[in-house]
């Protein structure tokens, strides 16, 4: 079938994921092409990781105090008031959700407010958000490095004490001078020597790059044809220079570099240049009905990353950066793809279908995504500000989350 990619990028300067866009499969197994291939991609988010803990590690003797959540009285801090503390003044002390189960392999995050030019994320709001994520999962991807996020997230895990690896995300673009690159880069690394790396999983160097090059130069679905290679000419230079970076530092283990794109977008030699790669895989925007989303997303990663990447000579490492179904559509012309709708019931179907059979088949995804990004819908519409387990403001969908623990 014909590309015909919907790139629905706002043409801002840059904004660490300001985009999305459909594509159509780039497959050319005859599979694919039969369902219908049409592999959409999302962008944005990181996931959070850690175990959940009800008690202080501090053990403060007035253990009466509790921070609530209810609303106004956090308003000013940028949490919401969805958790706990049995201490105030200690975020490791929240109290644990029963509802919330430690069975994601990891999630796809990104704090509310890390898009330039406005930012306005929070400590207070990311200590909250990784307060919950780490009853979910102990990894989370970030997409990019605006708006200080990689110290936000690091600086929460080492308040909240959880068990939590992040890969940070430098989001670069390919037409700026490398200005986008640079600002992130040096942010990420002030953050790793704030912090160091024991909480460092890797650092993902391009989120779509490879379809967003591809879609603006003419390149179709051909990322291995001669514009996909001069794409990942610009893109590689970037990854080299990360690695150069945490060389310098003389860190005390070899952190991985990545890079994170489209499932049908992987450039080989892009991925000969990578330790992992991360692909989204959208069955919703793929058309594929929910009944069959868990299994499509399984073989078309099997089929089309994960054999093309064991077939390269470093092998690198491939990833589910996204995956999801999205539980509503701001209108009605986009509530459907097709053969399924987004709704909270599907939704239920994708977690109970994916999550638990992937972590027994051992695959490594993000669960796209934490919670719901109110600037997407604002600027995007349709389903794209609706994807994540829990609303925006932090309670949990109507959901029953799949309860298969996986460290
Ligand atoms: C927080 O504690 C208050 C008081 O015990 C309770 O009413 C509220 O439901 C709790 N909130 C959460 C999110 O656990
Ligand atoms: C980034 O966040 C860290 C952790 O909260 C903080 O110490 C640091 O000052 C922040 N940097 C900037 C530039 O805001
Ligand atoms: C990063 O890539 C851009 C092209 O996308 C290039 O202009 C810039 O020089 C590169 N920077 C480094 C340090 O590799
Ligand atoms: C997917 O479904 C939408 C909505 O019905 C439709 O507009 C689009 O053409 C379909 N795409 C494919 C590849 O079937
Ligand atoms: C898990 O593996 C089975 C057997 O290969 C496959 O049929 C299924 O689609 C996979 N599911 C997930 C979610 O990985
Ligand atoms: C919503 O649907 C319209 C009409 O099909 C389409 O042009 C638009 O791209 C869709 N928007 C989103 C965010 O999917
Ligand atoms: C949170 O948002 C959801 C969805 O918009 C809404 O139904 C719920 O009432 C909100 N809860 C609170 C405590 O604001
Ligand atoms: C922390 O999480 C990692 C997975 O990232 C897991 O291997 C390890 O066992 C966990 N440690 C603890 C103490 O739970």
């Amino acid at each position: 079938m014909a590309p015909g990619y919907n790139n629905m990028d706002n043409g801002a300067p840059y904004s660490s994921s300001q985009w999305l866009e459909k594509q159509e499969s780039g497959s050319r197994k005859s599979k694919w092409i039969v369902i219908g291939a049409l592999v959409g991609l999302v962008a944005l988010i990181a996931a959070g990781v850690a175990i959940g803990i009800t008690v202080s590690k501090h053990h403060t003797t007035s253990s009466t105090s509790t921070k609530s959540g209810s609303g106004s009285a956090n308003a000013d801090n940028g949490a919401s008031g969805a958790v706990n503390q049995t201490n105030p003044n200690d975020p490791s002390s929240f109290v644990a959700d029963p509802n919330l189960k430690h069975s994601f392999y990891g999630l796809a995050y990104t704090p509310a407010g890390s898009q330039l030019p406005d930012c306005g994320n929070s400590l207070d709001a990311v200590i909250e958000d990784i307060q919950l994520i780490s009853q979910l999962t102990s990894r989370i991807r970030l997409y990019g490095a605006d708006c200080n996020q990689s110290a936000l997230v690091l600086e929460a895990i080492q308040q909240t004490k959880v068990n939590m690896t992040v890969y940070l995300g430098n989001y670069n673009v390919p037409n700026d001078g490398g200005v986008a690159y640079t600002r992130q880069r040096d942010t990420i690394e002030d953050a790793i020597k704030t912090y160091g790396v024991d909480h460092v999983a890797g650092v993902t160097v391009g989120n779509e790059y490879m379809l967003n090059y591809l879609n603006a130069n003419g390149g179709g679905d051909q990322p291995n044809g001669p514009i996909g290679d001069a794409g990942a000419a610009l893109l590689i230079p970037n990854i080299t220079d990360t690695r150069n970076m945490l060389a310098s530092l003389n860190l005390p283990k070899t952190v991985p570099v990545g890079t994170a794109d489209a499932g049908s977008f992987f450039n080989n030699l892009v991925l000969s240049n990578v330790d992992y790669g991360m692909s989204n895989v959208h069955p919703w925007f793929a058309n594929v009905s929910i009944d069959q989303a868990a299994d499509w997303t399984a073989e078309f990663f099997q089929g089309n990353n994960v054999v093309v990447a064991q077939g390269l000579p470093n092998q690198p490492q491939m990833f589910i950066a996204e995956t999801g179904w999205p539980s509503e559509s701001s209108d009605v012309s986009n509530e459907s793809n097709g053969p399924s709708t987004a709704s909270v019931p599907n939704l239920q179907t994708f977690l109970d279908t994916f999550v638990c059979q992937a972590n027994q088949n051992g695959t490594g995804y993000f669960y796209f995504e934490f919670f719901d990004e109110e600037w997407k819908d604002q600027q995007f519409g349709g389903v794209e500000g609706w994807w994540g387990l829990f609303n925006a403001n932090k309670t949990l969908k109507a959901l029953t989350l799949p309860d298969c623990h996986i460290d």
